[in-house]
């Protein structure tokens, strides 16, 4: 069989990124015959665990599958635990040591994933290391796989990028955005590229605008302290919602490979209109949540959070216009918003359509609602299209009626695969499209700097929306501003 061999090494190997997703990650990938017995697992973190300790840790993020064909043991006896001090060299050598026996006794013919699942700030000093250490030299590949956030700002992401450049090529770094590793996100593609009747009117000429809102009903929680020098903006909008509007604005790519694919999103990115520092305030709208009933309870609002200033200046919500200045886009707008503690979890695109030129039907009735297509990309996995059709009356008039098809049916959860099950599959694989190349980053970066310099400049009036509200009252003024309105449509 074609299943990838490899040993992956999870730097950050007791944390909850690693515990939560990527373990269970694993276990579906092998359960699903995805992954050879051909693996080894090598956690690494500063705490002094055996490997027992570890294969507990790793059975208990895992005892949600009951699986009579998989023996939990068997599983975890690839999983080798090896503590670790990211400045001492003398930890690289005893690891390399250690991948070099799971080498042998997996036969994983030197393929080497370093996942870098921990803080940031030693992202750069660890794959200096790895590199001067002799970790990335062997018989067969070896790539990075890099957690956001990848910097701060344009200056720090370039920085960070060139310190893992000079240990890694661009086409051995593997930038995660999970979103792109969601069933939902990649089938945008596909109704794009897919279907005669989208492609033909997906530009300025039929589309009036397009919306793409993630909210999220969770508020910061225990985060404060990495959310405070975050904020909304760095944490959804720099990565997952340009992401998100990258697919939906590229070109057709000439055909399905990682570079050609990139290409295009990068070209999107290049043609978003830049606006200057004090244009800022006409394009986008911030917010940050107050107190307010979330499914029949009071909660806090974001100051009173743990490790967060009682002035805290910091957004947790995030509306925007962008505009994209080529001819396909000029003129028709592609607005963004996500924000925590709203009223519920969903991450939903909607095409909106425009009028038709006349309105046959007005005497009859009401006006004719536009039509409507909608990407529900979470939890609800799913297409609508809004239509307009004659419905069992003596007369001629247009009601609005939807189609619908549901991609996660009698709600099979376990069956759908997960993002970080995707991309560490892809990654196994060897390919890179659903991975963030360094020039996308670069550009979102330097389009979300401008909003970040002109926030950090001009303090707000927060709080400015309620716990379990749709956000501030800006937010919608930003669409009545152009004759629009978000749509709600769950
Ligand atoms: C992460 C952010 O990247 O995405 C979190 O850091 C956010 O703040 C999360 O909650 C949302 O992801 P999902 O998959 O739940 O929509």
């Amino acid at each position: 069989t074609n299943t990838p061999k490899a040993v992956i090494v999870i730097f950050g190997a007791t944390g909850d990124l690693a515990n939560r997703k990527l373990y269970p990650s694993i276990y579906r990938l092998f359960r699903n015959g995805k992954l050879s017995e051909n693996f080894a697992v090598v956690g690494v973190a500063r705490r002094p665990l055996t490997n027992e300790d570890f294969r507990n840790n790793v059975k208990n993020s895992i005892s949600q599958f009951e699986d009579d064909n998989i023996d939990p043991d068997k599983f975890a006896s690839h999983f080798h635990y090896h503590p670790f001090d990211v400045q001492d060299l003398s930890y690289y050598q005893s690891l390399n040591t250690l991948l070099h026996s799971l080498d042998e006794k997996h036969e994983t013919e030197g393929n080497r994933i370093f996942y870098l699942a921990m803080a940031p700030n030693f992202f750069g000093t660890l794959a200096a290391n790895l590199k001067s250490e002799g970790l990335t030299s062997t018989q067969g590949w070896s790539r990075l796989v890099i957690e956001k956030p990848f910097g701060h700002n344009f200056k720090s992401a370039q920085k960070l990028n060139n310190q893992i450049r000079e240990a890694f090529d661009e086409d051995q770094i593997y930038r995660i955005d999970h979103y792109l590793g969601k069933e939902m996100v990649q089938n945008i593609e596909v109704i794009r590229f897919a279907n005669a009747m989208f492609e033909p009117l997906w530009n300025n000429q039929f589309i009036s605008n397009i919306q793409i809102t993630s909210s999220e009903v969770l508020g910061v929680e225990d985060r404060g302290r990495y959310y405070e020098s975050s904020g909304a903006l760095r944490d959804m909008v720099q990565n997952h919602m340009l992401q998100m509007m990258a697919l939906l604005a590229m070109e057709p790519p000439i055909k399905l490979t990682p570079e050609e694919i990139r290409s295009e999103k990068v070209k999107v990115l290049r043609a978003l209109k830049p606006m200057s520092v004090d244009e800022v305030e006409d394009y986008f709208v911030r917010g940050q949540y107050d107190r307010g009933i979330v499914d029949g309870e009071e909660k806090p609002g974001y100051r009173e959070g743990n490790s967060v200033d009682p002035d805290s200046n910091t957004e947790t919500f995030v509306a925007g216009k962008l505009t994209i200045n080529n001819f396909r886009w000029a003129g028709t707008p592609i607005y963004i918003r996500t924000g925590k503690r709203m009223q519920q979890k969903s991450t939903e695109i909607v095409v909106q359509f425009k009028d038709l030129p006349m309105n046959l039907y007005y005497d009859k009735g009401e006006a004719i609602h536009p039509n409507l297509l909608v990407i529900h990309i979470q939890p609800y996995e799913g297409i609508t299209l809004h239509l307009n059709a004659k419905k069992g009356d003596y007369g001629t008039t247009s009601t609005p009626i939807s189609l619908k098809y549901n991609n996660n049916d009698n709600n099979d959860k376990m069956n759908t695969p997960e993002a970080y099950e995707v991309l560490l599959h892809d990654c196994m694989r060897g390919d890179s499209t659903n991975f963030t190349h360094w020039d996308e980053v670069a550009l979102s970066w330097k389009f979300v700097d401008i909003i970040s310099q002109a926030w950090e400049n001009k303090k707000a009036q927060f709080p400015n929306y309620e716990s379990g509200s749709n956000g501030p009252k800006d937010s919608d003024a930003l669409l009545e501003k152009d004759g629009f309105h978000w749509w709600s449509v769950t």
